[in-house]
């Protein structure tokens, strides 16, 4: 109770009613509560947490980096293995030319370093996302939620960046406002807080044969998706399309706040010149959590992660779309929106999931719909008890 009251006259809010849950140890798919209470985290800290809470390849390469060394100097000065490691493996994971990674701390900070490198490297200015995108909360970021949904977020915070326009995703007709005026154009692969809508793989195509027309650099935000989140590594190969710029952030870390911009080295390479510090960072790249990430990436790949995803995303969808309550299920491998219709249900669905042990959470576009994304790890076993746990509460809805 003191710890609540500090919570919440300390610690900086963001929210009215925050869920106000305890959090005293995590492990695989749950976390538990001082009084041992167990909640399955079907939330995953939005995506973060994919080789499972308390996975001991982290840990153990968490606390082996942070007994050789942690911060030595700014980004980009000295030789860190961890840093050259993990970036030549996510070179190798990566399609088509992308062979160099800028790591930067947060999902936020690489889209603004895409966004400028766009800029930089066309010499233009204008830059493009797609309506009910989220990209983060920076200024850049924010500029790039899309017209006219993303207002109810940024109004209040103009100006923000000028010449910025938001297009409809999946929509062929609105590829026309992609112009030789246009710098980048920003994408989520899956749009995450739109409440999981997936795209037409043609448009995709059609997005990337558009940009290369014209001459701008086609930017995927696959921070929620990367790390193997839809049943691939990245969502581009899953999907078949090569962007230009990749921006990298949540399971990237493999936990520890990490993010990361991917592209050409001839791309990155307008980052050193005229001006040289194109983006500067302190923190970005620190050892401990390239460790991390390279450690969770190891552990995806030696374990086959990956590949149960679409198995394991298929029986939640399987068990879920049963339910009356259920009026739809989006879902691009073991990320999964189900949509209930009204926000009346899901707020009522909330408090349930949170008496009886689920953490799960709606979407920043979408609040008739709750999540289904956890750690990669969950057994068939977990997510059949889980399955019975969602079962009881939708049949609680009033
Ligand atoms: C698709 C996408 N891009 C960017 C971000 C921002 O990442 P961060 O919170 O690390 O700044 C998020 C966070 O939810 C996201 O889902």
């Amino acid at each position: 109770m003191i710890l609540r009251k500090q919570f919440l006259q300390h610690v900086g809010q963001t929210s009215p009613s925050p869920m106000l849950v305890e959090v005293a140890r995590a492990e695989g798919s749950f976390f538990y509560t001082p009084e041992g209470k167990r909640y399955f985290d079907l939330v995953a800290g939005v995506s973060v947490s994919n080789v499972g809470h308390g996975n001991p390849q982290v840990i153990k390469a968490v606390q082996q980096q942070a007994a050789d060394y942690m911060h030595i100097m700014v980004y980009g000065e000295m030789i860190e293995r961890p840093q050259v490691e993990y970036a030549r493996r996510i070179a190798e994971l990566l399609p088509g030319d992308i062979d160099c990674v800028y790591f930067v701390n947060s999902g936020a900070e690489a889209v603004e370093v895409a966004l400028k490198l766009a800029k930089r490297y066309t010499g233009r200015t204008e830059l493009i996302s797609m309506r009910r995108a989220y990209h983060g909360s920076t200024h850049g970021a924010m500029s790039m939620m899309g017209a006219p949904e993303g207002e109810e977020w940024k109004s209040e915070f103009r100006p923000l960046l000028p010449d910025t326009r938001a297009i409809r995703f999946n929509s062929f007709d609105d590829l026309q406002y992609i112009t030789s005026r246009t710098a980048g154009v920003l994408c989520e692969v899956v749009q995450g807080e739109a409440g999981v809508r997936l795209p037409d793989p043609e448009w995709l195509r059609a997005l990337r044969a558009r940009c290369t027309e014209v001459g701008a650099m086609l930017i995927f935000d696959e921070i929620q998706t990367g790390m193997g989140r839809t049943g691939a590594m990245f969502a581009a190969t899953k999907y078949g399309v090569t962007p230009d710029i990749v921006c990298l952030a949540k399971a990237f870390g493999g936990g520890m706040p990490l993010g990361g911009v991917a592209a050409n080295r001839t791309v990155l390479d307008h980052f050193t010149n005229n001006p040289c510090l194109g983006h500067i960072t302190t923190f970005g790249g620190h050892p401990v959590c390239c460790a991390a990430g390279l450690a969770a990436l190891n552990y995806l790949v030696d374990n086959n992660v990956v590949d149960s995803v679409e198995m394991k995303g298929a029986m939640f969808e399987e068990r879920v779309s049963r339910h009356p309550r259920v009026q739809e299920i989006r879902r691009s491998g073991l990320l999964l929106a189900v949509e209930l219709g009204t926000s009346e249900y899901l707020y009522q669905l909330m408090d349930i999931f949170k008496e009886i042990g689920i953490m799960s959470d709606w979407f920043l576009y979408c609040d008739t719909a709750f999540r289904i994304s956890p750690p990669l790890t969950i057994s068939p076993a977990e997510i059949e008890e889980c399955c019975d746990l969602i079962e009881q509460a939708l049949n609680r809805l009033k």
